[in-house]
C-alpha cells in the first residue's frame, strides 16, 4: 500500500547571518574552533519578541506554494519543536491560527532533534488510517532564548563596545553548546503517494535513561513554583549537553538504525539516492557515512550555513535539495536523526 509523500516544501530562516567570528566577541572562542569541530560558519537567531510559529508561518506558506494548495487543504498539523512560544500550549495552534486554518488539529511532538523520522512515521499513519488526507510537518526551534550572552547589539555589529569580563566567562562556560545552535524552520505538505511511492517504513527509539546527555535543567513542574531566580543564577535555563558522549551515541546509534531499516525493508545502500542526516555536526555525519561505507554525495550537508536548528534541520535540507532541482521525483530517501530524549530513527521513503 502506498505511504505519503512530499507534495511540497519550505524552508525560512529569521534576520541576517552571524559567523563564527561575531561570536568570538562574547565567549572565548574562534572561527577555526568551529570550523574544524563542527563544520558550521554561521547561523541565524529570532528576533526578540518572534517565536517558531512566526518561523513556521513562513516556512508553511512557501511549502504550500510549492505544494500548490490553498493551506485550507490541510487537514492535520504535525508540529515539532523544542523551543515552543509558551511552556504550553504548544505552538501548533498558534501556527494554524497564522495560517487562517483555527480548528485545524494540531499536534505537537516533542523528539527535539530527532523529530522527523517521527513526523513521519505519524503522519503516515494519519493518512492510511483515513485520519487526514493532507498532513503539514513542520520542524521549527528558536534557540537565541537559551543562550548565555546578553550582548546582541554586539554580536549583530550593531555595536563594537566591550563586553563586561563576567558576561563573556559566562559565554564561556557554555560555548561548547552556543556555537553550535541556530534559529529556522522547515515544512512539509504530505499527501498519499500514487502507486508504489512514499513512506517505507520507519525504525524509532527512545531512551529515557539518556535523558541527562542534553536537557534544560531547570523550569520544570517538580519545583515549587516551576522557575526561580536561584535557577536562573545556577544558568540553568541553558541546556546541559555532553557533548563528546552524545557525538559517541550518535555515531552508534544512526549507523545502527539505519542498516536495520534497509535490512528489514530488502533495500541496499547502493538503492538509497540520499541520506539526509540531522545536522548536529558535521563529524557525526561523516563519522557515520565512513561507518556505513556511503559515498559523500550521497549524505549532503548544509550545517556550514545554518547551524543545528534542531527539529528543521532536515526540512531545510530536503527544501534545499529539491528546489536546486538534485531531489527529484522517484528517489529514494532516508532520512536520520538523533536528538534529546534520546530519540533517534529513521525513515525511507520513495518520492
Ligand atoms: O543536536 C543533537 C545534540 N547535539 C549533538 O549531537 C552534539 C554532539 N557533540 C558535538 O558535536 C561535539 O562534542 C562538540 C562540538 C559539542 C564538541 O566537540 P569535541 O571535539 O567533542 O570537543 P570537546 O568538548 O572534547 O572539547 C575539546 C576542547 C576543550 O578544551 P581542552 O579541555 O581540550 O583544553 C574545550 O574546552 O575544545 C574546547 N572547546 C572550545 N574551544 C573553542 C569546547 N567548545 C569550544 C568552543 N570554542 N566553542
Amino acid at each position: 500500500m502506498a505511504g505519503i509523500t512530499i507534495i511540497g516544501t519550505g524552508h525560512y530562516v529569521p534576520g541576517k547571518p552571524v559567523s563564527n567570528s561575531a561570536l568570538a566577541k562574547v565567549m572565548d572562542t574562534s572561527d577555526e574552533w568551529i570550523r574544524q569541530r563542527t563544520g558550521i560558519e554561521q547561523r541565524y537567531y529570532v528576533a526578540e519578541g518572534e517565536g517558531v510559529s512566526d518561523l513556521a508561518a513562513e516556512a508553511s506558506r512557501l511549502a504550500c506554494a510549492d505544494a500548490n494548495i490553498d493551506p485550507k487543504e490541510i487537514d492535520y498539523i504535525v508540529f515539532a519543536t523544542m523551543t515552543p512560544e509558551f511552556v504550553f500550549p504548544g505552538s501548533g495552534g498558534l501556527l494554524g491560527a497564522k495560517l487562517g486554518i483555527p480548528r485545524v488539529p494540531a499536534l505537537d511532538i516533542r523528539q527535539q532533534c530527532a523529530a522527523m523520522p517521527f513526523a513521519l512515521q505519524v503522519a503516515n499513519g494519519l493518512v492510511l488510517s483515513d485520519q487526514a488526507k493532507t498532513v503539514l510537518i513542520v520542524g521549527a526551534d528558536a534557540h537565541a532564548g537559551f543562550m548565555p550572552w546578553e550582548d546582541w547589539d554586539v554580536l549583530s555589529g550593531e555595536s563594537d563596545r566591550a563586553v563586561r569580563p563576567e558576561a563573556f566567562e559566562k559565554g564561556t562556560r557554555h560555548r561548547g553548546l552556543a556555537v553550535l545552535f541556530g534559529d529556522g524552520a522547515a515544512a512539509m505538505v504530505m499527501r498519499k503517494g500514487e502507486g508504489e511511492k512514499g513512506f517505507i517504513g520507519a525504525q524509532v527509539h527512545t531512551d529515557g535513561r539518556m535523558y541527562d546527555r542534553i536537557f534544560i535543567p531547570s523550569g520544570g513542574f517538580r519545583s515549587r513554583p516551576y522557575f526561580t531566580p536561584e535557577m536562573f543564577e545556577r544558568e540553568e535555563h541553558i541546556p546541559r549537553m555532553q557533548g563528546r558522549d552524545l557525538f559517541k551515541t550518535a555515531v552508534t546509534e544512526l549507523s545502527r538504525v539505519v542498516t536495520q531499516l534497509c535490512e528489514k525493508h530488502g533495500v541496499t545502500f547502493e538503492d538509497v539516492d540520499w541520506f539526509v542526516a540531522h545536522q548536529a555536526n558535521d563529524r557525526i555525519n561523516n563519522a557515520v557515512r565512513q561507518q556505513l561505507k556511503l559515498p559523500p554525495e550521497k549524505v549532503p550537508s548544509n550545517i556550514a550555513r545554518f547551524g543545528n536548528t534542531s527539529a528543521a534541520t532536515v526540512g531545510i535540507l530536503t527544501d534545499e535539495l529539491r528546489r536546486d532541482g538534485k531531489m527529484k521525483e522517484g528517489d529514494l530517501v532516508c532520512f536520520l536523526a538523533l536528538g534529546s530524549g534520546l530519540n533517534w530513527g529513521a525513515a525511507l521513503m520513495q518520492l
